[in-house]
Parts: C-alpha cells; structure tokens; sequence
C-alpha cells in the first residue's frame, strides 16, 4: 500500500493520480479517502519562508525607500541598523530553508519535486494549464488534482522558483559586498557582479525580483482561498496537516 493513502481508506475509496496530477475520484456514492500530499518538511519550509518573505518586504521597502532622518545621535537609536540586521537575519533563514528545501526535492516523493521541475514540451500539460486559466476567469469547470494544478504549477515555477534564486543570489551578493571583498561571502557570491554588473543594476534586479514574488503572493493567497472554497477538495488544511480530503 502507498504511504500516500491513510491505511483505513478501502481500496474503492482511494483517489488516484493522473498523468498530471489530475485527481481520479472513485466514482459517484462512494466518499473518496483522504491523500496525504505535502510532508512535514515541506509545510514547515513553506509557512517559515511565508514569515521570512513578509519581514523581508517590510524591511527591504524601508532599505529602498529609506525614512527621513530620525533625531538623536544614530548609535544611540541603531533604528537603520536594526532594518538592516532584521532583513540580513530573515534573508539568512530564507537562504538556509531554500537549500533545505532543495535536498527535499532529492530525497522527497514527487509532490516535493513538483515546483522545481516544469514539462515544459508537453502539449497535453499546456492544455491543462488554458482548462485552468478558463476555471480561474471562472468560464470553465473546476477540476480536481492531487498536488498543485497545472497553472499554480507555472507559477510556483516562474514567479516563484526562479525570482527566489534571484533574489538569494543578489541579497548574498550585496551582503558580501557591504561585508568586503576579502571575506568568504565575496569569494562565494562576488561573480554575481561579474555576470550582472555594478553594485546598482545588482540592488535593481533584487527589487524587480522582489515584486514578482509579491505579485505571486497575493495573487496564490486569493486562489488558496478560493479554491478551498469552491472545490470538492481541501487546500488551505493541506498546507497545514500535509492531507488533502475531498468531499
Ligand atoms: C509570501 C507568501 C507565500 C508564498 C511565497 C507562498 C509560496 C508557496 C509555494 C512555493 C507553494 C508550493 C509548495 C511546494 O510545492 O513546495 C505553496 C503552496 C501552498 N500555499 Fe503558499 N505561499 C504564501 C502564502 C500562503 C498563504 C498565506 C496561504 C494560505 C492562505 C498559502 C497556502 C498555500 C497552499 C494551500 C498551498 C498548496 C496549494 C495546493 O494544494 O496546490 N500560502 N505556497
Ligand atoms: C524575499 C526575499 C527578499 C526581498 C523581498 C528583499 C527585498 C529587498 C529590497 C526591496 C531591498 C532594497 C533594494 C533597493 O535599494 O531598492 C533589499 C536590499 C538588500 N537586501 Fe534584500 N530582499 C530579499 C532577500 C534577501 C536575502 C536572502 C539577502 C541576503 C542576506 C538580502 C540582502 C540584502 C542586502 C544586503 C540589501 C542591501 C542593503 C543595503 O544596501 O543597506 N535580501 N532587499
């Protein structure tokens, strides 16, 4: 038996799994069981990267757009050091979770692997992702799917996975570069100002990317909502208990 399924759930109530991850419920009269999907290593990663993102827009908006000065001698108050420390610290446990993360994506199932990898060459799954689009501007039919749907899939992939390896290399970048050139963060993280260019163009892609992953975010929380609501399966919980239960 998969450890995918709850060993109580008879073998007619198991929901399978297509091709692309569409859900294959058991058919009409008998209730489907639940699936476990997204392990504790991964839900832990995503609602502490979900913390970490959060202090570092705060701060890294206060970083870009800096307040006006603040009265009193600066050591005395430290009030930029500590915006500074905050997004240095957060943007540390960001990076640590992200590379855990990846040793996930090595050792974990194939829900662990999902957003790091794309079919990009697949008709079928560009099919499935304008169902999705249709569903989502609400002209088409919902439809279940065991891990993330299609369309969600793209996003963690382009609006998600490659704008956060943007902005860990470009934040360990401009901390190597405050750091100095003769410390180990340079020799890790210097190149990026090779391939990227100067200290501003490094600080420019780090913003850009940072609003990517914003637009991602609210636009993944209002679909987390919304989905939960109108689907015969659960999303929000799934996140939190690692099950997916369909009713
Ligand atoms: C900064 C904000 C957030 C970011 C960047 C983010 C990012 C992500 C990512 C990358 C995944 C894929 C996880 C994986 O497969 O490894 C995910 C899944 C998920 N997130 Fe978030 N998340 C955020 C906030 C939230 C919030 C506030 C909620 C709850 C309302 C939420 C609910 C979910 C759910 C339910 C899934 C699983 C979706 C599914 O079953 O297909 N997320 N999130
Ligand atoms: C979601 C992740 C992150 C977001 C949203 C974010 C956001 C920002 C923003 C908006 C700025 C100001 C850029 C400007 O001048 O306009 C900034 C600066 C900076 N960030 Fe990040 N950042 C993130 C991750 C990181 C990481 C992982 C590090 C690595 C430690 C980091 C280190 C830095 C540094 C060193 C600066 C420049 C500080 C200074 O010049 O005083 N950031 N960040």
């Amino acid at each position: 038996m998969s450890k995918m399924y709850h060993p109580s759930t008879p073998l007619p109530s198991r929901v399978r799994e297509g091709h692309f991850g569409e859900a294959i419920l058991p058919p009409a009269g008998v209730q489907p069981g639940p699936v476990y999907v997204y392990d504790a290593a991964i839900r832990l990663w995503h609602w502490v990267t979900f913390l970490a993102i959060i202090v570092l827009c705060v701060t890294g908006y206060f970083i870009g757009s800096p307040l006006p000065s603040v009265g009193g001698e600066a050591h005395e108050h430290y009030l930029f050091g500590w915006i500074r420390f905050t997004h240095f610290a957060a943007g540390m446990i960001l990076g640590v979770a992200f590379v855990l993360r990846l040793y996930r994506v090595l050792v974990g199932g194939k829900h662990a692997r999902q957003i790091f990898w794309i079919p990009f060459w697949s008709l079928g799954w560009w099919k499935e992702i304008f169902e999705e689009v249709r569903w989502y501007l609400i002209i088409g039919k919902p439809k279940e799917y065991v891990g993330h749907n299609p369309l969600a899939h793209f996003a963690m992939f382009f609006m998600f996975v490659l704008p956060m390896l943007v902005l860990l290399f470009t934040g360990f970048a401009l901390y190597a570069e405050g750091a100095g050139v003769h410390t180990g963060w340079y020799t890790w993280f210097g190149w990026v100002f090779s391939v990227l260019g100067d200290s501003m163009t490094v600080r420019t892609w780090h913003h850009a990317a940072m609003w990517v992953v914003i637009l991602f975010s609210m636009v993944h929380m209002y679909m987390a909502i919304r989905e939960d609501m109108t689907h015969r399966q659960t999303t929000i919980s799934a996140m939190i208990s690692g099950w997916r239960f369909y009713r």
